[in-house]
């Protein structure tokens, strides 16, 4: 199969970095455009980030011997992946969905729009039938798709089996989430050592809305958003990457702790297509008392599995538990590059 050629729009910052050390030897795809600000553009993409390059392992030669490009849609390529920051990315995108080009995003832009699907490919693969719906507002064929907040991701990954087969009615979440989700350089060290902050702009309203349209039905060309109740607090710790979250659950139907363990164990909706970035166990049950924790264990699945542990009863809704997912790999990038699999597979690119 000839490669597909991609673009990597904010190719620059903490989540485009992620996006080359993921898509450099990616089997079905191969980067042939980055691009960024005018700040960084006209530059190879090796010289702009000397500095600024943070994830494990060198540039890759092939990326670093790119020109960062402006993110205007003359690229060549047919998919873009965005990791633009919020304030560019809902006007880019538009370009470049107008000019013909599929997006994969990852800003919180788009996510809402009704046209939009919000996807996670384990949970709500018919969310892209709205895509032939969207495509009417952009004539040249191209078309957006996003990918959930990097808190959202984990918690609805948790939630979408057991809301499938016992219901859920309220849950409460409170989240720790990495610095590395706050991009580059982010939180000042002198804020964030030796402290947790309790805010994070515009956070807990993400988490609180974007699963019940994730976990809700596309019906007659619209989306019908779950009928959950979701309460969120979210907060900033000294961690590098992986975002931990505390979530208490009540569910509509009874069920015992054995029930919901099994249900996360059999969940793989994903396991017969043989796409790259699925993991092998989306989601991971640790039985130790101590798990999961950020440093152990956000690399599971190459970062593209949920773990999930601490299941007990809850004195105010019915359990409660801890889950762990990797913020800019199953949070972001992955997320994104997954998106793009399961769309190629299905024969929407
Ligand atoms: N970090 C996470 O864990 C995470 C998780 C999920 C979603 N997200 C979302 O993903 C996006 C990127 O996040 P990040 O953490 O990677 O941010 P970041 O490190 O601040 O990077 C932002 C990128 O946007 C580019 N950019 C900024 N202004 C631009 C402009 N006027 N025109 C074109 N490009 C411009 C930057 O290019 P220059 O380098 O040239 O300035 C850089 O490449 C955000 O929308 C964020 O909300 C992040």
């Amino acid at each position: 199969m000839e490669k597909v050629k991609v673009g990597i729009l904010g190719a620059t910052g903490m989540v485009g970095q992620r996006f080359v050390q993921l898509l450099v030897d990616h089997p079905w795809f191969e980067i042939t455009e980055v691009a960024a600000s005018e700040r960084s553009a006209g530059r190879s993409y090796g010289e702009v980030m000397q500095d600024r390059w943070k994830v494990e392992r060198e540039i890759p030669p092939e990326v670093a011997r790119l020109e960062v490009k402006e993110c205007v849609p003359e690229l060549q390529c047919r998919l873009v992946f965005s990791a633009l920051d919020a304030k560019v990315a809902g006007t880019i995108e538009e370009e470049f969905a107008k000019a013909g080009y599929v997006v994969s995003s990852n800003a919180r832009n788009h996510r809402m729009d009704p046209d939009v699907p919000l996807l996670v490919p384990e949970v709500n693969p018919d969310h892209t039938e709205i895509i032939p719906q969207q495509k009417k507002r952009w004539p040249k064929g191209g078309y957006i798709v996003t990918n959930p907040n990097c808190s959202t991701i984990g918690l609805v990954m948790a939630l979408a089996p057991l809301h499938r087969r016992f219901g859920l009615k309220r849950v409460m979440v409170t989240t720790l989430q990495a610095l590395s989700g706050a991009g580059y350089p982010g939180v000042a060290s002198l804020d964030i050592l030796d402290n947790v902050i309790p805010f994070i702009s515009g956070e807990e309203a993400k988490v609180e809305t974007e699963p019940l349209k994730i976990l809700g039905r596309l019906e007659g060309g619209r989306f019908v958003p779950a009928e959950i109740a979701i309460s969120a607090s979210c907060t900033r710790v000294n961690v590098r990457d992986g975002h931990l979250e505390s979530v208490s659950v009540e569910l509509q139907r009874q069920a015992t702790e054995e029930e919901l363990i099994q249900t996360w164990q059999e969940y793989n909706p994903l396991a017969d297509l043989g796409l790259p970035s699925a993991p092998e166990h989306p989601l991971v049950y640790r039985p130790e008392p101590d798990r999961p924790q950020p440093l152990k264990d956000r690399d599971e699945g190459r970062g593209m599995t949920c773990t999930i542990g601490r299941l007990r009863p809850c004195q105010v809704l019915h359990y409660k538990f801890f889950l762990l997912s990797h913020n800019t790999i199953r949070g972001a990038a992955g997320a994104a590059i997954l998106n793009a699999e399961y769309l190629l597979k299905k024969g929407y690119l």
